[in-house]
């Protein structure tokens, strides 16, 4: 499935790595149950045996952006149209659950590498709960670890009409009584 979607595959890998953990989790449960410990006492832990994300129920998905398992892509439109994804994008953290509704996801603005640098360089050394250092915290760099908004170009090839046509259904999907 991840070879088929393509999205970041970092936060899988960084998960299948926790398997050792798991298995000696469950070896304790094991020896717990052996000593009588109520069933409800006892730890248990698995990781995936596949690797890939599971796409979330797509009911009420405008109301859920930013998108994908690392919330790197902040609108529907750019879900849809992969070339269209900002590599970096900024809420406005003065009004974080902005709302866009004709894209369908977070209103943000695109920010330039440059400006990511400059804003980099005004937040270096400041104490973390300083303005600037929170206003460069409220940035999403998709070049970042884990932050990639690669994959997942099932929607490129279709054309505008099409495209709204689709977050049209897409916000249509509300709930058992839709
Ligand atoms: C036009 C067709 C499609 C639409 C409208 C669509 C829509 C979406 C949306 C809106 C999301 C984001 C969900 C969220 O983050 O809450 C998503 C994620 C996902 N979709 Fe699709 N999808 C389409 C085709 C496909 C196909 C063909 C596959 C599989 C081959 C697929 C597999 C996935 C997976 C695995 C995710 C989760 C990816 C991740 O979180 O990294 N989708 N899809």
């Amino acid at each position: 499935m991840l070879r088929d979607v393509k999205t970041d595959a970092s936060y899988n890998a960084t998960l299948q790595r926790f398997k050792p953990i798991a298995d000696h989790i469950n070896g304790l449960g094991a020896y717990l149950a052996a000593q009588g410990t109520p069933a409800e006492l006892i730890p248990q832990a698995a990781v995936p045996a596949t690797e890939g994300y599971v796409a979330p129920p797509l009911v009420g998905v405008w109301a859920s952006a930013p998108y994908f398992h690392n919330g790197s892509v902040p609108t529907l439109d750019t879900v849809l149209n992969s070339p269209q994804r900002p590599e970096i994008w900024a809420r406005n953290h003065r009004d974080p659950c902005a709302y866009d509704l004709e894209r369908v996801g977070m209103a943000y603005k695109p920010v330039s590498r440059a400006e990511f640098a400059e804003s980099a360089s005004r937040a270096a050394g400041k104490p973390f709960i300083s303005q600037v250092a929170t206003d460069h915290g409220a940035l999403y760099d998709t070049q970042a670890f884990g932050h990639g908004n690669q994959g997942h170009t099932f929607g490129d090839h279709l054309n505008t009409a099409e495209r709204s046509a689709i977050i049209e259904f897409l916000k249509s999907l509300s709930g058992p009584d839709m």
